[in-house]
């Protein structure tokens, strides 16, 4: 690979999820160690390839999620490892879809660092379902992470309102809680793996906020009211409260800025 947004095309079209992992891997190191020091300009793919299985449904046609005993622990982990699978692509689509902002380089750096940590969660969650005698690939996975990167691939602003500073934080508001409901039901092995997925995710969400902020200034908008007419557009509905005040502190996410968008 010559350019990190040729390295990123390459992720996209890897079909497996261990190809994919293995290529971030060695690019995340090009990157670090200097043997891939241009970002290029090689536009991704609109979508990402997919391994044959999931299969993948519309979010509305996905069977109820039964809860508890090993059944519903194997429900909770695969549909979290796809989300970590979607958000590896994620990372890597967000460096070759917007090179046209030029953009500093610690951007292309940031989410190359975004998309070895999904790798870590991937990974992690990966082998929580063979602890489990599962697979990824073992139930229907659906398709709205994927429809969210579609919506927003014409405006990097967008792009960072929806994926980073709505999805990735509603991971931060609603992981802690899911790590307390399942050490009550006496899972040992699960609650530690979501802890550390949820500290990285507050990287994530940091991130977002810092480069929307940068692109909406260097495009002489006020970040805040930017961020509120984004939000309009992409959730009408607004967010749905409550919200983890101290994880999104910690991602410098202005509280003023998405209690806003509270559901009242
Ligand atoms: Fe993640
Ligand atoms: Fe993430």
């Amino acid at each position: 690979m010559t350019t990190l947004s040729q390295a990123a095309c390459a992720v996209l079209s890897a079909a497996e999820p261990a190809e994919k992992c293995r290529l971030t891997r060695i690019f995340a190191a090009d990157w670090r160690e200097g043997r891939i020091t241009e970002v290029g300009d090689t536009l991704p793919p609109a979508r990402p390839a997919r391994p044959l299985r999931p299969q993948l449904l519309p979010p509305k046609e996905m069977p109820r999620r039964s809860y508890g005993g090993d059944r519903g622990r194997i429900g909770l982990i695969h549909a979290l490892a796809h989300i970590e699978l979607n958000a590896i692509d994620l990372g890597w689509d967000i460096i070759a879809r917007f090179t046209h902002e030029s953009l500093p380089r610690d951007f292309a750096s940031d989410w190359v660092w975004v998309a070895l940590d999904e790798v870590e969660h991937f990974e992690m969650l990966e082998r929580l379902l063979a602890s489990l005698g599962a697979a990824y690939g073992d139930l229907p996975a659906h398709d709205g992470l994927w429809q969210a990167a579609e919506k927003t691939a014409d405006d990097i602003l967008a792009r960072l309102v929806v994926v980073p500073m709505t999805l990735e934080a509603r991971g931060v508001d609603t992981t802690p809680p899911t790590m307390d409901k399942l050490a009550k039901n006496g899972d040992a092995l699960t609650p530690p793996a979501l802890d550390v997925i949820y500290h990285d995710e507050i990287r994530h969400v940091a991130a977002g906020v810092r480069w929307f902020t940068f692109v909406a200034e260097r495009r002489g908008l006020d970040p805040r009211a930017a961020y509120l007419q984004y939000m309009a557009r992409h959730y009408p509905a607004g967010l749905k409260p409550p919200f983890n005040h101290e994880g999104r502190a910690q991602a410098a996410f202005p509280r003023d800025w998405y209690e806003e968008m509270a559901r009242r």
